[in-house]
């Protein structure tokens, strides 16, 4: 291996590097460790059992008097605390509930929630010192403009925020994560995140539910030498850490039954992107992305992940032989930073625990799915073409979306937008990834959309269902469809590599509605953070 100057600065990790880093990453490159933990501290792959974040019950339940739905009330509180990740350290965590990943939430369609988030922060960050002020958004979520975790509308330590979801599209994976202004990242791999399940008929009547229907939050971290997470964003290029872990703990191992089992994947990575894949050789079948199910299901050697996204697949355990091991391997992709263990995942091991066989899901893949409003969108209805250029600007060092940033959209008063499409309208977007030596996960807020083509191609198999997020890799082109429903008002746009978001690569557009006009759902002013004053 020759070190170049990049592995160099990795190598020295967990400081603040240099300047003149700026530019980095060409191909993917290996590095040793990240970590600054001693040998006998360091995690090894398949030490760990495997474990699933708790579910969130409501603490009350109600009807909305408006419309008469069903209303789930939800409490969580962000908290400091410590987490056991490695074997006999303790690593200090921020967490929802004080856990992570946070509870996962679990509701049906057509129940609404209301989630009260209490911030219970220390008031600084240990790492860095930033103001631990929070703005939770629902990812995956048409929710109004004030609940949706709008990057400046932050609650600070000691008030809590009522955040209102709708929960009237098809089933998915959300998932509930920090979205506070520039400190994103840090927030975010520090533990504020978190899965939220919306099921539907359809969706309980194909694909396994219960204890066969398993939430897999990955996330690639690294240790300072006390345990503590260590923080290197590489002059906010993005933090590849050496230590690969599912719910929280490092590579762990799963006991399964023979039978076929659905798992919610969410790369909750704050930079890496994965490139999933089984030690057998047998597929991953693909059956939802991140807007749910797909008309069809994909059968795929492997696929690639990008942050934020998500992805359920099947995996048909029905032929392994007890006592095997199957291995959830990680092939990475270009311009990410390996290590000698970022290429396993997790492992499954094989037992002969009998099978309920009356659960028809228990042999089922199917191939049929489901439809959806995105996925039936045609080219011919978009109004409008729009086409953003994403890339880190030369003379300022920041990234940013044609050029505009979110500190051009706070210097305007949250006025400025990039776009602003009619409601109910059909635009198609492109996104274009010139600048090199990255790849950018781009995520649009409130709407699905179905990916027309990338390169002029069609969409690889595995996100050939409705999305929120695009990858968007180097050199790389893609063309998607949107229709900007059912609310008014502001929304963001930005890269998921979080430090990217952080700095600065973040706009916003606007929705049936004009500049002058009123906004009853202005996101900084229409549902405002209250002091806390509950006891506990
Ligand atoms: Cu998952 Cu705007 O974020």
């Amino acid at each position: 291996m020759t070190i170049s100057r990049r592995q160099v600065l990795l190598i020295g990790g967990l400081g603040v590097l240099g300047a003149g880093a700026a530019m980095f990453p060409t191909g993917s490159v290996e590095a040793k460790s990240a970590s600054r933990l001693s040998d006998k501290e360091m995690p090894r792959p398949f030490q760990a059992d495997f474990v699933q974040a708790p579910f969130l019950g409501p603490y009350a339940k109600g009807i909305d008097p408006v419309d008469g739905l069903p209303v789930n009330y939800y409490k969580v509180t962000e908290q400091a605390a410590t987490a056991r990740i490695l074997p006999r350290l303790t690593t200090p965590i921020l967490g929802y509930n004080g856990i992570f990943p946070g509870p996962t939430i679990s509701l049906d369609q057509g129940t609404k929630a209301v989630l009260r988030v209490r911030n219970q922060l220390p008031a600084q960050h240990a790492l860095d010192g930033h103001a631990l002020s929070t703005s939770t958004h629902l990812h995956g979520s048409a929710s109004l403009p004030q609940y949706d975790g709008y990057a400046s509308d932050i609650t600070h330590p000691g008030f809590f925020k009522d955040y209102h979801y709708p929960n009237f599209q098809p089933a998915r994976t959300l998932w509930y994560h920090d979205h506070g202004v520039h400190f994103t990242a840090m927030n975010a791999y520090s533990g504020l995140a978190a899965q939220y399940h919306m099921h539907d008929p359809i969706e309980r009547q194909l694909l396994p539910q219960g204890r066969y229907d398993v939430a897999l939050t990955i996330n690639d971290v690294m240790f300072a030498s006390d345990g503590s997470l260590g923080y290197d964003d590489n002059t906010h290029s993005g933090l590849w850490g050496d230590v690969i872990l599912v719910n929280g703990k490092p590579w762990p191992v799963m006991k399964v039954q023979k039978r076929v089992y659905r798992f919610r994947v969410l790369n909750a990575s704050i930079s890496r992107s994965l490139r999933p894949t089984l030690s057998t050789g047998d597929p991953l079948v693909v059956v939802g992305t991140d807007g749910g199910l797909m008309p069809t299901s994909q059968s795929v050697a492997s696929y690639r992940h990008g942050g934020a996204e998500r992805y359920e697949i099947l995996i048909d355990f029905r032929n392994y032989k007890t006592g095997q091991r199957v291995e959830l391997r990680n092939l990475s992709n270009k311009n990410n930073v390996d290590y000698d263990y970022t290429n396993k995942i997790m492992a499954f091991d094989v037992t002969d625990e009998a099978v309920d066989t009356t659960d028809p899901t228990w042999n089922r893949i199917p191939t049929t799915l489901t439809g959806s409003e995105a996925m039936t969108l045609k080219s011919s209805q978009a109004v409008k073409t729009r086409t953003f250029r994403v890339k880190r600007s030369d003379s300022t060092n920041l990234w940013t979306i044609n050029d505009d940033s979110w500190q051009h959209v706070i210097a305007s008063g949250y006025k400025k937008v990039a776009a602003d499409p009619a409601l109910n309208s059909v635009e198609l977007w492109e996104i274009e990834n010139k600048s090199g030596g990255w790849f950018h996960p781009v995520h649009i807020h409130l709407v699905d959309f179905q990916i027309l083509s990338r390169n002029g191609q069609a969409p690889y198999p595995h996100e050939r269902g409705p999305k929120d997020v695009v990858y968007v890799g180097e050199d790389e082109k893609v063309r998607l469809l949107m229709k900007f429903t059912p609310h008014p008002g502001l929304y963001m746009m930005h890269c998921h590599n979080l430090p990217h978001e952080d700095h600065d690569m973040m706009v916003q557009f606007r929705v049936g509605l004009k500049e002058s006009d009123p906004d009853v759902n202005d996101p900084m002013t229409a549902a405002k953070a209250e002091w806390d004053d509950t006891k506990e």
